[in-house]
């Protein structure tokens, strides 16, 4: 981990308030594991919001550029939403520990699943997955076509499917709408999105190899907080407790309190 001043190359909105920022400098050379993800401070004049933490959606360490996807919906994330070409930004990164994906070859089927603004970090872990011969199936799901972001992206590593809870685009529902209409068979599930969608997985597949990102939940980003803290399955009362952004934001499913 470590703190930079990095290049904003580009910044464009792909989906209804869903920004797409591309930033270059040195902290991508630390970057390695796809579900980290980066603090940036956003500052305003002479006022210095706090940091947000943002998901990192594709990595390239030969041009030394990566890519972050973000909501704009609140103070800090719409003024990010502003930066243009050129400008600097101040980077924390990259934190967090990501999906373990060096226990997965070339016999093995990845599902993943992505909710909202979950989907992000899943680009750049289907990437990784496919480099090693992982065949992917891809699940997302949006409020509505207007929200819709990286279908084509997907589909260009795997089958993709797409539900939106208002039947605009692709099935009318949920993820586990498409799920329990197409039953696919896999040997690891890997998922980012809100938390009932993290939960109702964890319940559809209590046997099987899961790993859950709970980045909705998250503040300072590095440890100081204890915003993140979450509680073990099997000791929910008791005082051990995890840390979402230093332990996670990946985790097993069934390891922490949902
Ligand atoms: Fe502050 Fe984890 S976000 S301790």
């Amino acid at each position: 981990m470590k703190k930079a001043w990095m290049t904003v190359i580009s910044q464009k909105e792909i989906a209804r308030n869903i920004y797409e920022m591309t930033l270059e400098g040195e902290l991508v050379e630390m970057m390695s594991s796809p579900g980290q993800f980066v603090h940036i401070r956003v500052t305003e004049g002479f006022d210095t919001l706090l940091r947000r933490p943002i998901s990192i959606s594709s990595i390239d360490t030969k041009k030394g550029r990566f890519r972050i996807t973000y909501r704009a919906d609140g103070k800090g994330t719409k003024l990010l939403a502003t930066k243009q070409s050129g400008e600097k930004i101040d980077v924390l990164g990259p934190l967090g520990n990501g999906f373990p994906i060096a226990q997965l070859n070339s016999r093995d089927h990845a599902l993943i699943v992505g909710g909202g603004i979950g989907v992000p970090p899943l680009l750049e872990l289907t990437k990784q997955l496919n480099q090693t011969g992982v065949r992917t199936t891809h699940i997302l799901g949006f409020q509505s076509k207007e929200d819709v972001f990286y279908k084509n992206e997907f589909s260009y590593f795997g089958d993709t499917y797409v539900a939106t809870v208002d039947g605009s685009y692709g099935t009318k529902g949920f993820v586990t709408t498409i799920l329990d209409e197409i039953t696919p068979s896999f040997t690891t599930l890997f998922a980012c999105g809100p938390t009932p969608m993290l939960k109702a997985l964890e319940n559809m597949y209590p046997n099987e190899n899961v790993y859950l990102s709970l980045e909705e939940r998250m503040g300072c980003g590095i440890g100081a907080c204890f915003a993140c803290v979450c509680h073990l399955q099997d000791d929910p009362q008791g005082y051990t407790y995890k840390k979402v952004c230093t332990d996670g934001p990946v985790f097993k499913a069934r390891e922490v309190v949902l």
